[in-house]
């Protein structure tokens, strides 16, 4: 598979054409940002952890009957991706209150959920990624009823999966964010990555933090966090 020119670069990857029009390369980046591009950094091995992590849960969820984008991986950052329309949408899955929940509810970070939580958010940076409901969502044509039902159901699935992965590893798995996209032939798979940058994970017993909060709140340890949750589940 010949790596081709640069068809887009984002803030924590780059994406590739291939000599196959339905196959792309994404490299992963050590850079980092938060607040929608305020804040700006570098965590110094991120990309080669988060394209590792990455890989090995999307495999795990395409045997366990998720369908992903992942088809190869080729190198300690550049894996080789399905090419998709990414559904303009970031969504949201809340196990325990965290983040922008517990801001927006007044809510004590780390108050269990009585049942877990989808929200959605429109991808768009000019904007901010304002939260939005289904309602929008047809409204303004982002996703038809029958994808949102899927996409749905395809988000409780990996909530419980990841869970039920975390938890032998004494990780709690309190929220995170995913994506969608459709193939040429209109297949809905999950995109974008799975990740310590798109997931929040807290240790078992001490409640720290292993993921990019410690970034965003300048809490100290990054690198060393994403090395420890990297080690957790891959062993590495
Ligand atoms: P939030 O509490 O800030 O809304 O974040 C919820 C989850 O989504 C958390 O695990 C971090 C993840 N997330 C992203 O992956 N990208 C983003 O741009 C934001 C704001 C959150």
């Amino acid at each position: 598979m010949k790596k081709l020119e640069q068809l887009y670069e984002g803030k924590a990857k780059k994406v590739f054409a291939t000599d196959d029009p339905g196959l792309v390369i994404v490299d992963y980046k050590d850079d980092a940002t938060a607040f929608n591009g305020l804040k700006k950094g570098t965590i110094e091995g991120k990309g080669v952890i988060n394209n590792r992590m990455t890989n090995f849960l999307m495999k795990m969820l395409e045997k366990n009957g998720v369908p992903t984008h992942f088809v190869e991986e080729i190198s300690d950052r550049e894996t080789l991706v399905k090419k998709v329309e990414i559904v303009p949408l970031e969504v949201i899955v809340r196990n325990v209150a965290a983040g922008s929940l517990s801001k927006r509810l007044g809510l004590e970070e780390g108050t269990p959920l009585r049942r877990t939580v989808l929200e959605y958010c429109y991808k768009n940076d000019d904007l901010g990624d304002p939260m939005v409901n289904e309602y929008h969502i047809a409204a303004m044509g982002w996703a038809d009823d029958q994808t949102m039902k899927n996409i749905a159901a395809y988000a409780l699935k990996v909530n419980e999966l990841l869970l039920r992965y975390f938890k032998p590893l004494h990780v709690d798995l309190i929220d995170f964010k995913l994506e969608f996209g459709k193939t040429a032939d209109g297949t809905l798979v999950l995109a974008d990555e799975i990740s310590p940058d798109t997931c929040r994970f807290w240790d078992s017993d001490t409640h720290e933090k292993l993921d990019k909060d410690r970034f965003r709140r300048d809490l100290g340890g990054v690198e060393e966090a994403y090395a420890e949750i990297s080690h957790r589940l891959l062993g590495e």
